[in-house]
């Protein structure tokens, strides 16, 4: 072939220097535009972690800003991330403008290979209808009645065994990880109908709840990285936590999908589960029952109902060790208003008739809600109440961990745990609070749809604990603990669990 003439190959040569560099620029912008800039005081004390030399968890040190910050709002530039603890902020995204702020395409991205198209993770219509279905079932009277007998049955034949063998045997428990295995056969009872038996000690965790585990652990990883190119290579490269994910995602696949064969070989007519529920009235909609949509809805099921639960039984029993008080009051209250046994089981409208009791669970979940804080995108750029301007596709958190640390909404003793707070008039009738001054069950359209399942579920447990039970915490969270260090995750759980030691009353 004949060589090019010299002036040619210059010109290839050239041209193909201007393009490298044309290529290299646009990364270099596209990098600057993605990639974390900033140098304020926030950004760097967030990108150094210099923020943990004075604060134990990350939600500490936002509370300390939001503290400062005038109008209850601050912005980490680094991480495009508007975080709020003003009431009126959270009321207008909440409600006011909901529709200009859904999760969003990252939020989505983040834990749709766990969840899917489950009613946590979508957004517009396909969240309404599941929000419309779910809300039929939890507030039917007969799904309500069988949640109840699932969680007394629970409590009295597995729960309280497992605390007497510990008292009489003065064995160390980690109440955490108690809490962890009631709650997950609690909701997968819910939710499927059937036992996964979590809750024997001696067993290893059932291979659904360890691989569930190990999937929202890594999902909550995702989340917390300063940029999403760095799980979304790894994930294409399937390396490292995206390889784990992936193999705990496929066996959570693999046992929601037995769940769902054996409900359907035992039938659903006559079933409470949620399950059966959800394909009983799907039958009698739209027709098929699509058995990926009925995983996806079970799967955010579970992942709201288990951790949730277990988190805030932890921290009740966390705070009643330091408050022995608050438990001999709650033991008075349920005596005074019930005339049965230890041993007996408690009803539904006993357990209703207990006020302080609930104020205890509201006080508790003030100072330690289960999920700490919780986000949002902002579709169209907007204005906050509060004056803070917010740019399209930024990130919007409210922040329940720090709300319920501000003088401006709880007082000058926002850091103390005092039920009274929550009781009105003589005889101590429980006083709600606005949602959006404590959105510990989120506010507005997308309100928690298990709040009163929750309630009763976190009522039973902690009446039927403390009327058989003290529970003293040791180690490090242990009488004098300052404040407890958290997991990262995406629902709150104590760093290196809750030992207890348990003694008869
Ligand atoms: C103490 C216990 C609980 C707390 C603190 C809690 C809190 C929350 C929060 C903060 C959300 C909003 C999440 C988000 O959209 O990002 C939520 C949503 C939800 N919760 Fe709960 N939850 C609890 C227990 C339960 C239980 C036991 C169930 C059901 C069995 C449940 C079912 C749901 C459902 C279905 C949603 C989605 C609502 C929607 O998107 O429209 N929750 N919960």
């Amino acid at each position: 072939m004949e060589e090019l003439p010299w002036c040619t190959q210059c010109a290839g040569l050239a041209f193909l220097g201007f393009s490298l560099c044309v290529v290299a620029l646009g990364a270099v912008l596209l990098l600057a535009r993605r990639w974390p800039w900033c140098s304020c005081h926030v950004c760097r004390s967030y990108l150094t972690g210099s923020w943990a030399r004075d604060f134990t968890n990350l939600g500490d040190w936002y509370a300390h800003l939001l503290r400062e910050s005038p109008t209850g709002t601050v912005t980490v530039h680094v991480l495009r991330c508007t975080v709020t603890a003003n009431p009126a902020n959270v009321e207008h995204m909440l409600r006011t403008r909901f529709d200009n702020y859904p999760k969003g395409k990252p939020f989505a991205a983040v834990l749709g290979d766990l969840l899917g198209g489950g009613i946590f993770n979508v957004d517009g219509d396909a969240w309404r209808h599941q929000r419309k279905m779910a809300s039929l079932e939890l507030g039917s009277v007969a799904v309500r009645s069988y949640a109840y007998g699932i969680v007394a049955g629970e409590v009295e034949a597995r729960l309280l065994p497992v605390l007497a063998d510990a008292a009489d045997n003065a064995r160390v428990l980690d109440l955490q990880d108690v809490f962890r295995r009631f709650a997950f056969d609690t909701i997968c009872k819910i939710s499927f109908g059937l036992d996964p038996g979590c809750l024997e000690l001696d067993m290893p965790m059932s291979k659904l709840a360890a691989a569930f585990d190990a999937a929202s652990r890594l999902s909550a990883m995702r989340g917390a990285a300063s940029s999403p190119l760095v799980w979304k290579v790894k994930r294409l490269l399937n390396v490292g936590s995206e390889r784990e994910l992936r193999k705990s995602i496929r066996l959570v696949d693999e046992l929601a999908a037995a769940m769902i064969r054996q409900r359907r070989k035992l039938g659903v007519a006559g079933s409470h589960d949620l399950l059966s529920r959800f394909m009983a009235s799907e039958a009698h909609g739209a027709g098929a029952v699509d058995d990926k949509y009925l995983r996806d809805i079970v799967v955010s099921f579970l992942l709201a109902g288990r951790d949730t639960v277990a988190s805030a039984l932890t921290t009740i029993f966390m705070l009643l060790s330091k408050n022995p008080e608050v438990a001999a009051a709650m033991r008075a209250e349920d005596a005074a208003r019930d005339n049965t046994t230890p041993t007996s089981r408690t009803t539904y409208e006993h357990l209703k008739s207990l006020h302080y009791t609930h104020a205890v669970l509201y006080e508790n979940m003030r100072l330690f809600p289960p999920v700490q804080f919780d986000s949002k995108f902002c579709a169209a750029a907007d204005v906050l109440p509060d004056g803070t301007y917010v740019s399209a596709s930024e990130r919007v958190m409210y922040h329940p961990y720090a709300m319920g640390r501000m003088p401006r909404i709880w007082g000058a003793d926002y850091g103390k745990f005092r039920p009274e707070r929550w009781l009105t008039g003589a005889g101590g009738t429980f006083a709600p609070e606005s949602l959006y001054r404590y959105p510990v069950f989120q506010a507005g359209l997308r309100v928690c749809l298990g709040k009163e399942l929750a309630v009763m579920e976190m009522k039973a447990v902690s009446v039927a604990v403390v009327r058989m039970f003290d529970v003293e915490v040791v180690g490090e969270n242990g009488a004098g603990a300052a404040a407890p260090r958290f997991a990262p995750g995406l629902t709150a759980s104590i760093s290196g669990g809750l030992p207890v030691r348990v003694r008869r009353v």
